[in-house]
């Protein structure tokens, strides 16, 4: 099969991916996501495959086809993502958080679909259970943790604070909301850095490639 032509240098690994936007229901008709299209995360799962481990992705809405290989758990909400990742965690070797996961969710308005006629509309909003930062505290011995932070501005200090918040091992810091780079795009601009404290900015490259050499630097540490 295609392992043959990859390195088997993850066999005996067990993966889980988080990857895609959540969807978080408001009205009977209406919801609050974002436009991550989960290639990042499907890149992730893919070389990991190649690469010899087992794949445990936890998918958003959208996110695309995955080779059968992978295992895939659908998930529409952040609480329902929260779940089936804390379920995976305890038995996986390394967590890749690539999902944009809603931060806030909009306190229902229940099943109806709500009618126009305001001027305005305010809708309230709870925060959401941060799934890296409840698992990063969970880690045990062994255990390896790459994130993500999405960033618009001030990428390598947001990456750095998030490295240390959340426990990770590794965080890739990412440019989103350009062509080029972030949701939607094939192609990413990172910063990656390490608890050890080595940083990288590699420039704009196919996600296929952020991900290979993520999981090098990853095997690495
Ligand atoms: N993350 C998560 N669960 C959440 C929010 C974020 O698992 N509820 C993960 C993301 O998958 C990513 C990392 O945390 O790996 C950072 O996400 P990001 O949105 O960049 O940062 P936040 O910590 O949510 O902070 P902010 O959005 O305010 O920058
Ligand atoms: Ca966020």
């Amino acid at each position: 099969g295609l392992r043959a032509l990859t390195p088997q240098d993850m066999a005996g690994q067990t993966v889980m991916i988080t990857l895609g936007p959540t969807r978080e229901k408001w009205d009977g008709v209406r919801f609050w996501s974002n436009p991550s299209s989960g290639t990042m995360g499907a890149c992730f799962a893919v070389a990991a495959w190649l690469r010899g481990a087992t794949v445990h992705a936890v998918t958003g809405p959208g996110t695309p086809w995955l080779p059968s290989m992978i295992s895939r758990y659908d998930v529409t909400s952040a609480k329902e993502m929260f779940e089936a990742a804390e379920g995976l965690w305890p038995t996986m070797d390394i967590g890749v958080f690539t999902a944009a996961v809603a931060d806030f969710s909009p306190i229902p308005f229940g099943d109806e679909k709500f009618k126009k006629g305001a001027e305005e509309l305010v809708v309230r909003f709870a925060s959401t259970t941060d799934i890296l930062k409840t698992l990063g505290a969970a880690k045990k011995e062994g255990q390896r943790i790459v994130g993500f932070a999405a960033e618009t501005s001030s990428m390598q200090e947001n990456a750095l604070k998030k490295l240390r918040a959340k426990n990770a091992d590794m965080v890739v810091g990412n440019i989103v909301g350009r062509a080029d780079s972030g949701f939607q795009s094939p192609t990413n601009e990172v910063f990656v850095t390490d608890r050890n404290g080595r940083q990288e900015e590699w420039p704009v490259q196919p996600k296929t490639e952020v991900a290979w050499r993520v999981l090098d630097w990853l095997l690495q540490l």
